[in-house]
């Protein structure tokens, strides 16, 4: 019942985010498409997930999902908001505002937002060079961005970390090195893009980081990959 929901929820934020003026091409791109979400809910519903965190929310799509299929679950997001340009510029669109304006829309239509912390910072690491010279136009202040290197609140840990950030192989292990460190016991971290344009290089930050953590242990599920400790 969750996944449908969570599937509608997808539909109907694409429908308010296109009428915000974001081009429907950049949100197929950028976005979980219904594989994910289907693969994400076998994943993580036998679990009692109550806590998620995830990394990379950019306009909160995924997070309107993940709250949907997990419904007793509270989120802490953790994303550098930067502005769009950039991106809808690829599509023809010209629009000025940061990811946070269509988040914060998003979460209040839904009602979300007393299930929200959102933490605007990168997680881990700032982004390579090329990343940042892609942004730099119209985020000037990039280089200024907070650096996660914990979660600060009351050694807070996770149930489900979902993680769709930056998808080079040294940032992927870069956030599953700290990822894990805020893991409850029996959770799972759940990465995006293991296929497709980025599967690559993001399956090459996992077996990095698996072959140097091996108490850890790697599979792929649908279109997910999936990293849990060993028992
Ligand atoms: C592919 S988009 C996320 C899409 C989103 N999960 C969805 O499905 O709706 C990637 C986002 O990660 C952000 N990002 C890049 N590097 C990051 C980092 N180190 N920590 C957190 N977010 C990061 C980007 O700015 C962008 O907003």
């Amino acid at each position: 019942m969750y996944l449908e929901k969570a599937l509608e929820i997808r539909e109907q934020s694409f429908k308010i985010l296109r009428q915000m003026g974001i081009p429907k091409e950049l949100l197929y791109s950028i976005c979980l498409v219904p594989d994910d979400i289907k693969s994400i809910h076998d994943v993580a519903k036998d679990k009692n997930i109550s806590s998620i965190l995830e990394i990379g929310s950019f306009v909160g799509v995924s997070t309107m999902v993940l709250l949907t299929l997990f419904k007793n679950s509270n989120i802490c997001c953790v994303d550098p908001s930067l502005s769009i340009a950039s991106d809808a510029e690829t599509y023809g669109a010209t629009i000025h505002e940061s990811t946070e304006y269509f988040f914060k829309a998003l979460s209040n239509h839904f009602g979300f937002c007393d299930k929200i912390t959102k933490i605007k910072a990168f997680f881990s690491k700032l982004p390579d060079n090329n990343t940042v010279a892609y942004h730099l136009p119209n985020n000037p202040n990039i280089l200024k961005t907070p650096v996660v290197s914990t979660i600060q609140e009351g050694n807070r840990k996770f149930d489900l970390i979902f993680i769709d950030a930056d998808h080079y192989a040294n940032s992927v292990q870069s956030n599953l090195d700290l990822t894990t460190k805020l893991l409850n016991t029996n959770g799972i971290v759940v990465l995006h893009d293991v296929y497709g344009k980025w599967g690559e290089e993001v399956q090459k930050g996992i077996k990095a980081f698996i072959d140097k953590k091996q108490e850890y242990t790697f599979h792929i599920q649908g279109t997910v990959g999936v990293v849990s400790k060993k028992y």
